[in-house]
């Protein structure tokens, strides 16, 4: 190659890279020049065929070539940069006086919030949250809360089953979540502080049933537990739950298998015009409303749950926290809950930060 070869060489391929209009384009034309296949490597794997001196002066030559080709790149790629960035801040210039776009944004259901609600209130009180399955055996939904085969309570739970199996095992869909107590005095020794929030389960459909639903159970076992602490405990938990720091609570003897002596406990409301008011209005409350279930757990079901009943006792009680949802925030159908229409959710659903509203009674 003749030194005036190379010069047009060199300019042949300086304005290829001079004149590349993209940084895409720029490292097409580097691949074309350097590259395993590019123009000048060719030239470098053609040096093999000449003499020594020949070869060591093009080698040298090829070289500086080599590096001229580099430095522009170089210099022609900072150009295209400088130059994409600019027409970027052109493009993306910001309007500052547009609106803002409207933000869409989750809430949080009314189930969820009464259950946090539940759980801040007496996690505050020293209560832990345990948990169980949603299908039981019938041991832990039945037998071990004295509810023996043949018994009418039974029935009266509307309990799903599940098709028996191989081992005749039968399964339910748990109808309560009393068996949550069963399986946490398995599973801890007293002293026993725990609830267990769950849903829950009835083949049973109307304004204020549906085939799920969810209930918080409570159980306390220690060695000295007595019916002045269950009274206590709901009458602080309902207090606070429905933010009113004298709302009225009545205990009304009941019949439980589970719980000896039982007790269902009402809470004062007033209901004029078809109006529903929790809380004591003027006179004290004219009405009674029944929000849950408790009593003293009975011996046998100590027993079952492996607890000697002469060494400890405890207390228990379950609620529906749909239904105390619905009356807290004045939801007229349990249905509309599990529709899961957004328009239903907008309306009633919470600010995710929003602080629970518990604080406030306890
Ligand atoms: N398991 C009962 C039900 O679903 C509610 C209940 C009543 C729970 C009394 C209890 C209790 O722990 O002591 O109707």
């Amino acid at each position: 190659m003749t030194p005036s070869d190379l010069k047009e060489l060199e300019s042949t391929l300086l304005n290829k890279v001079k004149s590349s209009d993209s940084l895409r384009n720029l490292d097409n034309i580097r691949v074309s020049i350097l590259g395993r296949k590019g123009e000048i490597t060719e030239y470098m794997k053609s040096l093999s065929a000449l003499g020594n001196d020949e070869r060591k002066k093009a080698g040298q030559n090829l070289n500086s070539l080599k590096s001229s080709i580099i430095e522009a790149i170089s210099v022609r790629q900072n150009e295209l940069e400088a130059e994409e960035l600019e027409g970027r801040l052109l493009k993306e210039k910001s309007d500052v006086t547009l609106p803002i776009r409207p933000k869409t944004k989750g809430s949080i259901h009314p189930v969820s919030q009464a259950m946090e609600e539940c759980v801040a209130i007496f996690g505050q009180m020293g209560f832990s949250v345990a948990e169980g399955p949603d299908i039981e055996d019938d041991f832990h939904n039945f037998t071990a809360l004295n509810i023996p085969p043949e018994h009418p309570a039974r029935q009266m739970h509307d309990t799903f089953y599940l098709p028996e199996s191989d081992e005749g095992e039968k399964l339910v869909l748990r109808t309560h979540t009393s068996p949550v107590q069963i399986r946490t005095m398995e599973n801890s020794s007293p002293p026993i502080r725990i609830i267990a929030p769950g849903r829950t389960y009835r083949s049973d459909s109307d304004s204020t049933h549906t085939p799920m639903f969810h209930q918080i159970e409570a159980l306390v076992i220690d060695e000295e537990t007595h019916m002045g602490h269950l009274k206590g405990c709901i009458i602080d938990f309902c207090r606070a739950f429905f933010g009113i720091p004298d709302l009225p609570v009545r205990f009304r003897p009941s019949h439980f298998p589970f719980t000896e002596p039982s007790m269902e406990v009402d809470i004062g409301c007033s209901r004029e015009n078809d109006e529903l008011k929790i809380g004591n209005f003027g006179d004290g409350a004219n009405n009674w409303l029944e929000i849950m279930g408790s009593g003293m757990v009975h011996p046998k079901v100590l027993e079952f749950g492996g607890i000697n009943p002469q060494e400890y006792q405890g207390f228990a009680f379950g609620l529906g926290i749909d239904r105390i949802a619905m009356l807290k925030y004045g939801i007229p159908d349990l249905r509309t809950f599990f529709d899961a229409d957004l328009r239903w959710l907008s309306h009633y659903g919470f600010d995710p930060l929003s602080i629970p509203s518990m604080i406030r009674g306890l």
